[in-house]
C-alpha cells in the first residue's frame, strides 16, 4: 500500500505531480479561463469582496501565507492571514463584503472551525479548501473548493500543502477573471502557466538522491534556519516546520531582509542555512538575497542554496546548490517545497525517527 516506498510520506511526496493535476483538472478551460462551478458565490458576490482573510494552522497556514502574495497581486484585494487560533480571539473585522478562506487538509481542526463559526456569525462570506468530502469545514461554509490530492496517511501535510497553494492561486485568479481587475488579461497566461505545474513538481523531484546524501551529512546537526524572501518567506517557515515535525530538530525561518535586524547574530561556523533564491526575473530581490548567502557563508555558515537551473550568481556561495525547474516567481514555491520536505524525511530517517507517525502530533487536531 506504500507503493514500494519506506514510508506514506515519500509516497506522498511522490504523489505530487499527480495530485496537482488532479486539483487543476476540469478547472481550467481550453482558452485559458477558469471554471469554478462548486464556488457557490454569485459573480454580484464575488464583485462586493473588499477583503479577504486567510485562516489555517500549521502547513495550511503556510500555504496561505504563500497565497496572500498571489491574491493580491492579482485580484487587488487587501488579503490578511492568521492562524485560527489567534483570529477569533482578537475581535477581527468581518462583515457581509470579507471573504474568508478556510484552509484545512482534514476539515475537522478545531481551531479553524471555531474560527469560521465566528466569522459567519459576523456576516462574512466563508469559503472552505478543503482535501476531505463532506467533513465539517465545508459543510459550515458558503462554498468548498475541494483539493484533490488524495488520502494523504502521513501526519506532516506535503501533497496537501502543495494542493492547497494551487486551489489558493485558482480562487486569485478566478477572482481577478470575474472582477475584471487590472490582471483580467493576464489571466490566462497564468492560467497556462499553473497547466504546466505538474511537470516543474515531478523536475523537483528529481533533486531526491542529492537530498538524501546531503540529510545524512547533517544528521547530528543541531539546528537549522531557513531564509527566503516574497514567497520563497512562506517556503521557508514550511520547510523549518518539516524538520521541526519530523527530524525533532531545532528549525526557524526568517525572511531575509530581517536577518540583518538580529538573527545574523545567530549564524556561526557549519551552521546550515538553507536559503531559497527567487527566480532572477525579481532583479531586486535575487540580488539582495544572494548578498544575503554571501553574509552567511562569510561567517562560516554552511550555505545550502536553493536556485533557478543555470543561475550562477550563487555558485561561489553555495557549499550545496539544489536546481530548482524555471517557473515563474508567483508558482516557486510549487516546487522549491518539494526538496525541503524530503530533505526533513531523509534527516528524520538517518535519525531513526518515525516519519509518518511523528511523536505528539496527530494528522487531525479536533480540539481547541
Ligand atoms: C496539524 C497537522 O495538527 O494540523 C499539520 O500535524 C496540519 O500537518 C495542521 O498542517 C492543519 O491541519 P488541517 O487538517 O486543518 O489542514
Amino acid at each position: 500500500e506504500k507503493g514500494g516506498h519506506d514510508y506514506f510520506m515519500l509516497k506522498e511526496i511522490a504523489e505530487q505531480p499527480q495530485a496537482v493535476a488532479d486539483t487543476l483538472l476540469g478547472r481550467l478551460t481550453p482558452r485559458g479561463q477558469l471554471r469554478l462551478d462548486e464556488m457557490r458565490l454569485s459573480d454580484d458576490e464575488l464583485r462586493e469582496i473588499d477583503k479577504i482573510i486567510i485562516i489555517a494552522c500549521g502547513s495550511a497556514f503556510y500555504a496561505g501565507l504563500t497565497a496572500k502574495y498571489a491574491i493580491e497581486h492579482w485580484t487587488r484585494i487587501p488579503c490578511e492571514v492568521e492562524l485560527s487560533s489567534e483570529f477569533r480571539y482578537r475581535d477581527p473585522i468581518l462583515n457581509r463584503s470579507t471573504l474568508v478562506i478556510a484552509i484545512s487538509q482534514s476539515g475537522e481542526t478545531m481551531d479553524t472551525l471555531m474560527a469560521l463559526r465566528h466569522a459567519r456569525e459576523q456576516r462574512a462570506r466563508v469559503l472552505a479548501i478543503c482535501n476531505t468530502n463532506g467533513s465539517t469545514i465545508p459543510r459550515e461554509s458558503d462554498a468548498v473548493l475541494y483539493t484533490h490530492a488524495g488520502p494523504e496517511v502521513g501526519v506532516a501535510a506535503t501533497k496537501t500543502f502543495l494542493t492547497q497553494v494551487v486551489a489558493c492561486y485558482l480562487i486569485g485568479l478566478y477572482l481577478a477573471q470575474v472582477r475584471e481587475s487590472k490582471f483580467g488579461d493576464e489571466v490566462a497566461a497564468e492560467v497556462d502557466q499553473l497547466d504546466r505545474m505538474p511537470q516543474a513538481v515531478e523536475q523537483a523531484l528529481g533533486t531526491m538522491e542529492q537530498i538524501r546524501s546531503l540529510a545524512r551529512e547533517l544528521a547530528t546537526a543541531k539546528s537549522v534556519l531557513f531564509i527566503g524572501r516574497h514567497v520563497g518567506y512562506p517556503v521557508a517557515l514550511e520547510g523549518a516546520l518539516k524538520l521541526k515535525e519530523l527530524a525533532y530538530m531545532h528549525a526557524e525561518a526568517f525572511a531575509a531582509g530581517e536577518l540583518k535586524h538580529g538573527p545574523i547574530a545567530l549564524i556561526e561556523e557549519d551552521l546550515p542555512v538553507v536559503v531559497v533564491v527567487p527566480p532572477r526575473g525579481r532583479d531586486v530581490l535575487h540580488d539582495k538575497i544572494v548578498s544575503n548567502v554571501q553574509e552567511i557563508r562569510a561567517r562560516g555558515a554552511r550555505t545550502i542554496v536553493l536556485a533557478e537551473e543555470g543561475d550562477e550568481s550563487v555558485t561561489p556561495y553555495a557549499d550545496v546548490l539544489i536546481s530548482l525547474p524555471k517557473v515563474p516567481t508567483l508558482l516557486q514555491p510549487l516546487v522549491a517545497t518539494v526538496p525541503l520536505q524530503i530533505f526533513a524525511c531523509e534527516l528524520a530517517m538517518a535519525r531513526g525517527n518515525d516519519v509518518d507517525q511523528p511523536r505528539n502530533l496527530a494528522k487531525s487536531v479536533t480540539v481547541e
